[in-house]
């Protein structure tokens, strides 16, 4: 089927720039052309399949712009006949839709679906999410079975802090972790993703600035941006975050805070290096400028370990972060904040606002998990697992993707592929995602918006023998990619032919 000249005129082109996500900038230039008859009423939509791979974008996108078109009125999906325009205003739409993805404020910008969550016969890269095999489910069921037994558990609300006897199982992992703290410098939160909430929450006054690593964790500046910062990003080479340029944004942006992975870093994998803790540190403390340092990768090391920041943090001016998610399970949202005292009670009047507190269920089973001891035995075998995983991609991706360009992590969870020229990662994304296999493109992770010569691989997500195959319809992508970009002409025979 060719693209009927219709939908080929349009002339829409993605901007992953945009401050607007892809499908809603799809949503946009479709309602736009409708209202205006460029697309008539009783016109049929091509197929999501087809659109999305004429546009270079993924399939959801397609679809959750047509999900949009629909909540607008200008839209009906019918059986057998797909979706098809009924309206060229939504005025005259029936009443009780409500365009609500397109009602979301500016600060919080939507995100993009994610197409493994829609289509399971793809092997997944692109999210960061352990395989169900790589989370000690025996010793969790245990300490849940020990937990709900407890009737305390089940009557009462946690403290804003968090359960005291997990608090003090979490200061025994933090000491052979190298970092010191007492039970009042420890709060317990729903993820660490709630966690970047409470002290975006507590600290940050709208117009403030704050500055983080470009590439960085889509959700912190997600986060920050939606207490009303203006996020900046500082650019990064393989030992991690500049110092100079970080030092650079201090001067220029007086900012709130800055938020670094220093260890093994999302998304790119990359261990801040000793020296480099030891500068940003007097930095920062030179600027009395506080730390907030994600720690949630720490565990996950193949080889070398460095102190984190809050270990070497003689000035307190660390606030840091772990999570239960990357290394036992995501299924419990549990995560802690571990802060100078002084910051605490605006932690937790920052905790209490947005949820009270966090399940005491989860926490007693956390408790449970650690004091049994699991959670010293699962780990040598967890990271020998993963570090096969990372070995098993890096040995497929040079036989099927020999253009992609890595370094191999010493731990996380994730490669960082460059891209051979000209290919821009959204591209990727979506032909990726079209061969059946997921990656998650660079652009998602700047803080600045633009565009990316870069894929992030979690190499944790698929089952161990997905990994060579998944590899392989990468490949393919990538290939398919290269082509249509190196001949225009093949682009319009491979959409001519489908
Ligand atoms: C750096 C970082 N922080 C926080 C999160 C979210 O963690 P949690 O599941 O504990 O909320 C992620 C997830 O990928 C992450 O990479």
């Amino acid at each position: 089927m060719v693209m009927p000249a219709t939908f080929a005129g349009l002339g829409f082109q993605s901007d992953p720039t945009a401050h607007q996500p892809i499908y809603l900038q799809l949503t946009v230039a479709l309602s736009d052309a409708i209202r205006a008859g460029r697309i008539a009423v009783g016109a049929r939509l091509p197929s999501e399949r087809l659109y999305a791979q004429y546009l270079g974008v993924s399939r959801t996108t397609v679809t959750a712009a047509y999900h949009e078109l629909k909540a607008m009125g200008l839209v009906r999906g019918y059986v057998g006949r797909g979706a098809v325009v009924i309206a060229d205003d939504p005025d005259r739409a029936p009443a009780g839709t409500v365009p609500w993805a397109l009602l979301a404020s500016r600060l919080a910008r939507p995100a993009q679906p994610s197409s493994t969550a829609t289509d399971p016969a793809l092997i997944s890269f692109g999210d960061g999410w352990l395989h169900p095999s790589l989370t000690p489910s025996a010793a969790l069921a245990a300490a849940a079975a020990t937990a709900v037994e407890d009737p305390q558990v089940l009557i009462e609300a946690a403290q804003i802090f968090g359960l005291p006897v997990l608090r003090e199982a979490l200061i025994d992992v933090l000491r052979a972790n190298g970092v010191r703290t007492t039970l009042s410098e420890v709060l317990i939160t729903g993820g660490a993703q709630q966690g970047l909430n409470v002290v975006a929450r507590a600290l940050i006054s709208p117009g403030d600035a704050v500055v983080c690593e470009s590439p960085t964790w889509h959700g912190a500046f997600r986060a920050f941006r939606a207490a009303g910062a203006e996020v900046a990003g500082v650019a990064m080479d393989r030992e991690g975050v500049d110092p100079d340029a970080l030092e650079d944004a201090l001067v220029r942006l007086r900012p709130k805070f800055v938020y670094l992975i220093p260890t093994f870093h999302c998304p790119t994998g990359r261990l801040l290096s000793l020296e480099r803790r030891r500068r940003i540190l007097e930095i920062c403390a030179r600027f009395r400028t506080p730390i907030v340092e994600s720690h949630v990768y720490g565990d996950i090391v193949f080889g070398e370990r460095l102190p984190s920041l809050k270990g070497l943090d003689a000035a307190g001016i660390v606030i840091h972060q772990g999570s239960a998610s990357k290394t036992i399970s995501p299924a419990l949202r549990l995560g802690w904040l571990v802060a100078p005292r002084a910051v605490m009670n605006l932690l937790a009047s920052a905790k209490a606002s947005l949820d009270l507190s966090t399940p005491a269920l989860t926490q007693a089973v956390l408790n449970g998990f650690l004091r049994s001891g699991a959670y010293a035995r699962h780990l040598p075998p967890f990271r020998a697992e993963l570090q096969a995983r990372r070995d098993a991609l890096l040995a497929a991706l040079a036989v099927h993707c020999p253009d992609l360009r890595c370094v191999a992590p010493q731990g996380g969870l994730y490669l960082w592929a460059q891209l051979p020229k000209p290919l821009r990662a959204h591209e990727v994304e979506a032909a990726a995602a079209y061969e059946g296999v997921s990656v998650r493109g660079g652009e998602a992770f700047l803080p600045d918006g633009g565009t990316s010569s870069h894929i992030r691989l979690c190499y944790a997500a698929p089952a161990l023998d997905e990994i060579a195959a998944g590899a392989q319809r990468l490949g393919k992508a990538l290939r398919t990619l290269r082509q249509r970009h190196g001949d225009p002409a093949a682009r319009a025979a491979s959409f001519a032919s489908v």
